[in-house]
């Protein structure tokens, strides 16, 4: 007897992420896929963690968190974000980012409403929409300048429309938003009366003196703008699962809510951990900083050796590789899946084929999104690789 499911599960499919990380483990090979960073978690965090779990830190935090993470937190979105937060009521820690954006989705979007995407997007954003009923409609960042294209931002919305998604630094893009494009962003939110839900999860990944600015920093888009954040990337902690979204009081509070509903409340010990050690070191973040850049600029070197053309990214850690007319040439770079699987099973490493990141996924199977968030020595292996196809 088969059962019968939930409908909204039929478009639910295995991410290619995934199913490339099967693939190159078989082989042996070097991920480059999976956006996760192989570097340790810093010390000083570990050891809280552990002091939290010895002082048996283990029941149900309040379902915003603990007061003293949300107060850090709250603290660094006044000083790092620029965002007017009155204190911890303007915060709710959540699991991982990811759990930041699903409470903001059921706060605020009706079955039927629309969300503006920016393609090249995030999967998650799109597929966590979706499953909420959310119908999600691009707008194209276009190759060269990869501007803002402001009048095809308008001219997608719809009387359904309620919110505009903005990831900056951008996965798997690396576009980071200037001042410029956030104030024409909110400008058509003021007078669309529109939400944004800004992911800035790779807040501290900016490169080439570049600024990160926080959306909801911008006079007057306070009210209308939640800023989701996490420890995840910055801390290489991906699989902790902690993260947190600043907001007005009253949507932080109905959000708090429903994540007591979904997970009663982020994990206790990690709280108390993270808590225990932040603010940490401004050296932290610049020292991480310089080491991605080194790495990125490496692997832009290793990627045009290659036949790959593309311009550095602006932040994040991933390189959204376009092949170049070397690489067209060849029947196997047609289409990034059978150039993925080439360079698995020619060069043991893989990327995601950019078919993920588009909504016509034709319009990514010339491109493939690598991730440079590796130790040094395995990224220098990788390049290598790379440059020897060249
Ligand atoms: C843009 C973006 N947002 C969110 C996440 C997930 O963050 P978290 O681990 O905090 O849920 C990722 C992970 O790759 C990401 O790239």
């Amino acid at each position: 007897m088969s059962i019968r499911l939930a409908s909204r599960t039929n478009p639910l499919k295995q991410s290619d992420i995934r199913a490339v990380t099967a693939l190159i483990n078989q082989y042996n090979g070097i991920n480059l896929g999976q956006g996760i960073c192989d570097l340790p978690v810093p010390d000083q965090i570990k050891e809280a963690t552990k002091a939290a779990i010895d002082a048996d830190r283990s029941i149900y935090t309040p379902f915003s968190g603990i007061p003293e993470l949300r107060n850090l937190i709250a603290e660094k979105a006044r000083s790092f974000n620029k965002l007017p937060v009155n204190g911890s009521e303007n915060v709710q820690v959540t699991v991982g980012s990811t759990g930041a954006f699903v409470a903001t989705i059921l706060a605020l979007f009706e079955p039927g409403d629309e969300a503006i995407l920016f393609e090249p997007f995030y999967g998650y954003h799109r597929h966590l929409l979706e499953l909420f009923g959310v119908k999600c409609t691009y707008v194209r960042i276009p190759d060269g300048d990869g501007a803002l294209p402001v009048d095809a931002l308008e001219a997608v919305i719809t009387n359904r429309t309620r919110a505009i998604i903005v990831c900056s630094p951008c996965n798997p893009s690396g576009k980071v938003f200037a001042r410029s494009e956030l104030e024409s962003i909110l400008d058509i939110m003021n007078r669309h009366n529109l939400v944004a839900i800004t992911d800035e999860i790779y807040e501290y990944m900016i490169y080439d003196g570049r600024e990160h600015i926080s959306l909801g920093s911008l006079p007057g888009a306070w009210d209308r703008t939640v800023t989701i954040s996490g420890f995840s990337k910055t801390f290489n902690m991906t699989g902790w699962r902690l993260g947190y979204a600043v907001a007005n009081e009253d949507l932080i509070h109905k959000m708090g809510l429903i994540s007591d509903l979904l997970v009663i409340s982020a994990p206790s010990p990690l709280q108390y951990g993270m808590a225990g050690v932040l603010p940490m070191a401004e050296s932290y973040y610049t020292a991480m900083q310089a080491d991605y850049y080194i790495k990125r600029d490496r692997f832009m070197r290793a990627l045009s050796t290659a036949g790959f053309d593309s311009a550095p990214p602006q932040g994040a850690y991933y390189v959204l590789a376009h092949f170049g007319p070397k690489l067209l040439e060849r029947p196997e770079f047609q289409d990034a899946n059978t150039a993925n699987r080439w360079l698995i099973e020619n060069i043991g490493v893989c990327g995601v084929p950019g078919h993920s990141f588009y909504e016509n996924p034709e319009d990514g199977k010339h491109r493939i999104r690598f991730c440079f968030a590796k130790e040094m020595h395995i990224l220098e292996e990788a390049c290598q690789r790379l440059e020897r196809m060249g």
